[in-house]
């Protein structure tokens, strides 16, 4: 099932040090020197990002810092989270490949067990209201042993007491992602994804506690809307989330 012909991982750069993977690819788009599947591993990041303008924390040469560029043609403002399904599926995969089995914690957290392995940040850029580029930055936990100040922090080696080369995961994380990347391109394969997507969701159709307006509630996960928002059902009424409105507790 992996595509011959991808553009994925054909072009890569690896870097000692840098400010952001995220941010060096967006420059390389900006050169008009970064296309679809140009990508960026580095092995320390001073000014990491994560989502919601906090900070990723790792150790040098310890995980994987890696920022991938897609211009997908068939994603627009209308379904921009199916990079979103794509990406954490490839997670999954990834991780089921190197014996791990992990869910999906919305909106884009890989968990092992209740801890995080992986995080992810998509950033998109838009000409008018036309998508261009995706840079997909995954910040996965690989050899680090400890965690400070993160008790809800894991990585692989925690996990499986194995220590693993970062660039051999590396080559394996781009073969996945080559295996999935045609999943974009019809509504049907969209379908699937958002299916598995759903499927692999942390705490779906539990009762569990969330911060919602700075009020404790009590709600069940059901899945997630085209938009990529949680869809919540509280007092037997569903309501919908995006990820600054709602905590997990
Ligand atoms: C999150 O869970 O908040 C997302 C973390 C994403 C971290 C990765 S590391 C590689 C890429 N470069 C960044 O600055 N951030 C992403």
């Amino acid at each position: 099932m992996t595509q011959i012909n991808s553009k994925i991982g054909i072009h890569k750069i690896r870097l000692s040090s840098v400010d952001s993977t995220n941010n060096f690819a967006a420059k390389l788009i900006n050169q008009g020197l970064g296309s679809h599947g140009s990508v960026i591993l580095a092995e320390n990041q001073t000014n990491g990002r994560g989502q919601m303008q906090s900070e990723w924390q790792s150790e040098t040469a310890q995980n994987i810092l890696s920022s991938f560029i897609f211009e997908f043609s068939t994603v627009d403002s209308q379904n921009l989270f199916d990079v979103n399904n794509l990406v954490s599926i490839v997670l999954l995969e990834f991780l089921q490949l190197h014996s791990l089995e992990s869910q999906i914690k919305w909106p884009n957290d890989i968990l092992v067990g209740k801890k995080k392995i992986a995080g992810i940040l998509v950033e998109n850029k838009f000409l008018g209201s036309q998508l261009t580029h995706s840079i997909v930055g995954i910040g996965l936990n690989v050899n680090q042993m400890s965690f400070p100040n993160l008790d809800t922090a894991t990585s692989m080696q925690l996990e499986t007491s194995e220590s693993y080369s970062i660039e051999s995961l590396w080559i394996s994380l781009i073969d996945t992602f080559r295996k999935w990347e045609g999943f974009l391109e019809t509504e049907t394969k969209r379908g699937y994804l958002k299916n598995i997507y759903k499927n692999n969701l942390f705490g779906k159709d539990e009762s569990r506690s969330f911060m919602i307006d700075n009020e404790i509630v009590n709600g069940t996960i059901r899945g997630v809307d085209a938009n990529g928002r949680l869809a919540l059902e509280l007092e037997g009424k569903m309501h919908y989330f995006q990820n600054k409105q709602l905590a997990f507790l």
